[in-house]
C-alpha cells in the first residue's frame, strides 16, 4: 500500500502535460494541450489535457484521469507501479512499503518467473513431441501462430516439470498452481500430455495456462487455479496479442474458447479474446469497452449459448455508453468461431461478426421470449420485466431507444412505460421547485449543464460529438453541489454537512468530499489529484463521471457563487417542503399534537420567507 500523502506529493511535484507529452505529441490550444486519442482510433484530436485541473479528458472516447490513470490506462501499468514510475521520473522515493507488503510483491515477481519458466520449459518440450504438433497441425494451426501465442506441450509423465526447476519441492510450484499435492503429501505435475495455452496479463506476463488434452479425454480443458497472479473474472485470454488489431479496427470479439481465438488469429481475425470458462464479468465488461467502441460477443447457437448471452447481456448494461455499441453473435447450432471459420473462411466471419444482433435488439427478444403479447397481461408484464433491465442501462440515448422500443412492442406511450419504470416523473422535490420557482431559477437552469432550449451550455471547448445528450431532466441540487465542489474543492466549505441527503450516491459522494476537506485530508491541486484521492473508494465512478461533465460543460468561475447559494436555498426549501408534507399528511390523519402544530407554522412561515429571500446572499 502506498501512503494517500505520498501520491498526492507526488501528483503536486509532476506536470501531466510534461507527462504525457512523453508518449503523445501535445499541441496547445487554449488553454488546453490536445492530441489524437490513443485510445481509441480518431482523425482530429479530440484528446485534451488540462495544465490547471492536472487532467486528461478525451472528448471522444471519454477516457480520462491523472497523470498515474494515464500511465496505468497507455503502459498497462499497475497502479504501484505507475507511481514508482512516476516517482521515479521526479526523483521521488516512493516510501518503503510495510514489511509484508514488500514480501508480497517479491514472492508475486518470484511466481511470475516460475510461470515464464514453465511456460519455456513446455515450448520446448512442443518442439520434441511429433504428437503434438501433429495435433496442432491438425487443427489448422501453423508454427507462426503457435509461437505468437506461446502455445506448448506439458509432455507426459507425472513429474516432468522436475526437469525444468532446480527445486521441485519448491512451495511456489504449488502456490502458483503449476503443481498439485496429494493426500500423501507426494507432488506431480498439474499438466500432462496437455497442450498448454500461456494466459498473460496486460504486461504480458505469464499467468496462468489453459492445457487441451490430445484428442478425447475428460476434462478437455484444464485450467490453472486462482492464485495471487490469476483471478479468473478479471482476464481476457489473447488480449496482448489482440491488442493493436483492436485498436486500429475499434472492434473487439469475445469468444468462448481458447482455440477460437487461436484459429481466428490464424485465419487473420486478430481482435478476439476469450473469457476464462466463465461467464463475462463486470471487470471484463469494463476492460473490453475500455478497450474498444464495439463489443461483439459470439455464442454457441445453441440453448446454452443463449443463456450465457443473457448472461453477459445482464453485467454489461452498467457499463454501457452512447458512444460505445454491444453486439450479440450466435453462430449456426453446431458451429463455434472455430469450426465457422474454418467452414467458411474470415471474410464470411467477417460479415457474421458485422451483422451480429444489437443489444437493445437482443434485450427485447429476450423479454419477448415466453410473453403473449396478444393479451393486455403479456404486454403489461413485458414492461413489468423489462423494468429492472432497463433502469440499469447506462447509457441515456440508448436506454431512450429501449424504452420506446418496449412502448412500440407493449402499446403504451413512451412516457407511460418511462413511468412505470421509474424513470419519467420528476423527484417530487424537483417538481414543487419548479412549481414555484423563485426568480433566479433560470441561472440554476442555465448552468446546471442545460439551457432552457435544451442545448448544452456552450463551454470553453465543445466536443465534436457530445458524448453526454442533453439531460432528461433539471440536475438536483445534491448534483449540482456535487459538479461545483468537484470542479472547485473549496467550496465546500460552504455546504452545510447536516443538510446534505445521504440518500443517493451522489449525496454520499459530496458528503465524502466534504468531509474529506473539512479535515484537510483533499488536495487542492486540482481534480486529478482528487480522483486519485477516491481511487478504489465507492465514490470513484461517480466522481469521475462528474470530472468529465465538468469538462465539457464547466460552470464558468463567476457564475458559481450565485448558483452555489441558490442550489443550498433550493436543499433547504425542499428539505422544508418535505417536512411541511409530512406534517400535513399526519394532520389530515387527525394527529397533531399541539408542539407539532406550533413546529407546522414555524415550517410555513419559514418557507415563506425563503421564497422572498433576495436572490443573492451571502451567508
Ligand atoms: P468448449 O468446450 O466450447 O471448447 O469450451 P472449444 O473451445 O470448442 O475447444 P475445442 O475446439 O474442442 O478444442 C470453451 C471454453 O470453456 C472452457 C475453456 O476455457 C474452453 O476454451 N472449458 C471447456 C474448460 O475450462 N474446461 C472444459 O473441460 C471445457
Ligand atoms: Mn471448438
Amino acid at each position: 500500500m502506498i501512503p494517500h500523502a505520498f501520491v498526492q506529493d507526488l501528483l503536486a511535484r509532476v506536470d501531466i502535460v510534461e507527462v504525457i507529452e512523453r508518449y503523445l505529441p501535445l499541441k496547445k490550444g487554449g488553454v488546453n494541450y490536445f492530441a489524437c486519442c490513443p485510445f481509441h482510433g480518431e482523425k482530429s484530436p479530440s484528446f485534451s489535457v488540462s495544465p490547471s485541473k492536472q487532467f486528461y479528458h478525451c472528448f471522444g472516447c471519454g477516457a480520462h484521469g491523472s497523470a498515474i490513470g494515464f500511465l496505468m490506462e497507455y503502459s498497462g501499468l499497475g497502479f504501484v507501479e505507475a507511481v514508482k514510475d512516476l516517482a521515479e521520473q521526479v526523483g521521488m522515493q516512493v516510501p518503503e512499503e510495510a514489511p509484508g507488503a514488500a514480501q508480497e510483491r517479491v514472492r508475486e515477481q518470484s511466481l511470475t518467473e516460475l510461470m515464464t519458466q514453465a511456460a519455456r520449459f513446455y515450448k520446448e518440450q512442443l518442439k520434441r513431441s511429433p504428437v503434438a504438433i501433429e495435433y496442432l497441425k491438425g487443427r489448422g494451426l501453423t508454427g507462426e501462430i503457435a509461437a505468437r501465442y506461446g502455445l506448448g506441450y506439458a509432455p507426459e509423465g507425472w513429474q516432468s516439470l522436475q526437469a525444468a526447476f532446480a527445486d521441485y519441492a519448491d512451495p511456489k510450484l504449488l502456490e502458483c498452481g503449476l503443481v498439485i499435492e496429494n493426500d500423501q503429501g507426494r507432488r506431480y505435475d498439474r499438466f500432462r500430455e496437455r497442450i498448454t495455452f500461456p494466459i498473460l496479463d496486460q504486461r504480458g506476463h505469464v499467468i496462468g495456462f489453459g492445457g487441451r488434452v490430445l484428442g478425447k479425454g475428460e476434462p478437455k480443458y484444464l485450467n490453472s487455479p486462482e492464485t495471487p497472479l490469476f483471478e479468473k473474472g478479471r482476464e481476457l485470454y489473447g488480449l496482448v496479442q489482440a491488442r493493436g488489431t483492436i485498436r486500429d479496427s475499434g472492434t473487439v470479439l469475445v469468444v468462448e474458447g481458447y482455440m477460437d481465438v487461436v484459429a481466428l488469429a490464424q485465419f487473420g481475425v486478430a481482435n478476439a479474446v476469450a473469457t476464462l470458462g466463465t461467464a463475462a464479468t463486470p471487470h471484463h465488461m469494463q476492460k473490453l469497452l475500455r478497450v474498444a467502441d464495439r463489443v461483439v460477443f459470439s455464442f454457441d447457437g445453441d440453448a446454452a449459448g443463449r443463456r450465457a448471452a443473457g448472461r453477459a447481456l445482464e453485467v454489461c448494461l452498467e457499463h454501457l455508453a452512447d458512444n460505445k455499441t454491444v453486439a450479440f453473435l450466435f453462430l449456426p447450432d453446431d458451429h463455434d468461431p472455430d469450426s465457422y471459420v474454418r467452414a467458411f473462411g474470415a471474410d464470411a466471419f467477417r460479415q457474421v461478426v458485422d451483422h451480429a444482433t444489437p443489444l437493445a435488439d437482443f434485450l427485447l427478444a429476450q423479454l419477448r421470449q415466453d410473453i403473449d403479447l396478444a393479451t393486455a397481461e403479456g404486454r403489461a408484464r413485458l414492461v413489468h420485466e423489462a423494468k429492472p433491465l432497463v433502469t440499469r442501462i447506462g447509457a441515456p440515448l440508448l436506454r431512450l431507444q429501449v424504452i420506446k422500443m418496449l412502448a412500440d412492442a407493449a402499446g403504451f406511450s413512451q412516457i407511460e412505460v418511462e413511468q412505470a419504470c421509474g424513470l419519467a416523473a420528476p423527484r417530487r422535490s424537483e417538481r414543487r421547485f419548479d412549481d414555484t420557482p423563485p426568480d433566479d431559477g433560470f441561472a440554476a437552469r442555465r448552468f446546471s449543464g442545460q439551457a432552457s432550449s435544451g442545448k448544452p451550455f456552450r463551454g470553453e471547448r465543445r466536443p465534436a460529438v457530445p458524448r453526454q445528450p442533453p439531460r432528461q431532466r433539471p440536475a438536483t441540487p445534491v448534483e449540482t453541489l456535487l459538479k461545483i465542489v468537484v470542479q472547485h474543492p473549496t467550496w465546500s466549505a460552504r455546504l452545510p454537512v447536516d443538510l446534505l441527503p445521504a440518500d443517493s450516491a451522489e449525496g454520499l459522494a459530496l458528503i465524502a468530499v466534504t468531509d474529506a476537506m473539512s479535515v484537510g485530508d483533499l488536495p487542492t491541486q486540482g481534480v486529478g489529484a482528487l480522483l486519485e484521492h477516491f481511487r478504489d473508494t465507492p465514490h470513484a465512478p461517480i466522481l469521475a463521471r462528474v470530472a468529465v461533465a465538468n469538462e465539457e460543460t464547466p460552470f464558468e468561475d463567476g457564475t458559481i457563487e450565485p448558483l452555489l447559494n441558490d442550489t443550498l436555498n433550493k436543499l433547504q426549501a425542499d428539505a422544508l417542503s418535505r417536512e411541511i408534507e409530512r406534517l400535513t399528511a399526519q394532520d389530515r390523519a387527525g394527529g397533531l399534537d399541539p408542539q407539532q402544530r406550533r413546529r407546522l407554522a414555524e415550517l410555513l412561515m419559514d418557507k415563506q420567507r425563503l421564497r422572498v429571500r433576495p436572490k443573492v446572499t451571502d451567508s
